[in-house]
């Protein structure tokens, strides 16, 4: 069993984004600027939006931290985006999700320039996505094929089961593991909560990528010898033994099912550092206007 390390290869990508970031500078070019709104002050949100902007200042890239309290309206953020959208200085921007239930997250998200979204929610990106042309592909995903990339993990012909089909990870993950690419060129199935024989499906799994949310899902049982596991999972769940007082877990039972994979992600430190390396990726092709003029 391989342990992946998301956490060493997100550092290793992130020291050559600086690295070009600072080419870029010493030829007198502009440097890249991502912009966040945060919206309120849900734990897990600050901690996301905190760790972005760390990441920014590691890659060379200018950040903006753009706060509003709860009781934004809906109008008021609008407003934002369009400003942001104008801005000729901001390159890459995006809105912290989940927002306040009174704002439409379609409406916001649709809002944004899709050549500004580095989040890659926008319906032209996404679309963009599903039929293989050059977009900013969301953050997950495109962690979940660097990592793929990076161990040399085959794909092509395999059997690879995607639990959950969520807009931002299970979907888009879904149709990059079907591409006719590496990493890619995957038979795809798509397991949710409709699926009645889960288990039956995974166990005839070479890979596994778990997003449902649903802490230490995937046990042993529902695993062959040598799959590969991708565990997107990270919930906070209650501990009394840590200073946060909660334990992220992920969806897979990570100390039964770790001895009968030939790869396995741990949480933390296997998608989640990748998830934001993917968002400095996007924001320098953002800057150096590589995907969209
Ligand atoms: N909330 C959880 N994940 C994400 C993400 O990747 N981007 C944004 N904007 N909000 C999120």
């Amino acid at each position: 069993m391989q342990l992946i390390d998301g956490k060493a290869v997100a550092a290793h990508i992130k020291q050559q984004i600086a690295q070009e970031v600072s080419d870029i500078k010493a030829a007198g070019g502009k440097t890249p600027h991502l912009a966040a709104i945060l919206v309120g002050h849900d734990g897990g949100s600050e901690t996301y939006v905190a760790n972005k902007v760390k990441a920014c200042a590691e890659c060379g890239f200018k950040s903006s931290l753009i706060r509003f309290e709860n009781d934004v309206t809906e109008q008021e953020l609008l407003d934002k985006v369009k400003e942001l959208n104008e801005d000729p200085d901001v390159d890459g921007f995006i809105v912290q999700l989940p927002l306040p239930k009174h704002i439409s997250e379609q409406k916001v998200t649709e809002a944004i320039d899709y050549r500004k979204d580095v989040d890659g929610f926008h319906p032209v990106n996404v679309g963009r996505m599903s039929i293989g042309l050059p977009c900013f592909l969301s953050a997950t995903p495109a962690g979940i094929i660097d990592l793929l990339a990076h161990y040399n993990i085959e794909t092509k012909g395999k059997h690879c089961v995607v639990l959950g089909r969520s807009n931002i990870v299970g979907k888009p993950v879904a149709s990059l593991m079907m591409q006719k690419a590496y990493p890619g060129n995957a038979t795809v199935t798509v397991c949710h909560s409709a699926t009645p024989n889960i288990k039956e499906i995974c166990l005839t799994a070479d890979i596994i990528i778990a997003a449902l949310g649903s802490p230490e899902f995937v046990t042993a049982d529902m695993v062959k010898d040598g799959a590969v596991l991708v565990d997107v999972g990270t919930t906070r769940v209650p501990n009394a033994n840590t200073k946060s007082g909660f334990k992220l877990t992920g969806d897979v039972k990570f100390d039964e099912v770790a001895p009968k994979c030939s790869f396995i992600t741990p949480v933390p430190g296997g998608v989640g550092p990748m998830t934001i390396c993917s968002l400095m990726k996007n924001t320098l092709l953002a800057g150096k206007k590589a995907i969209y003029k």
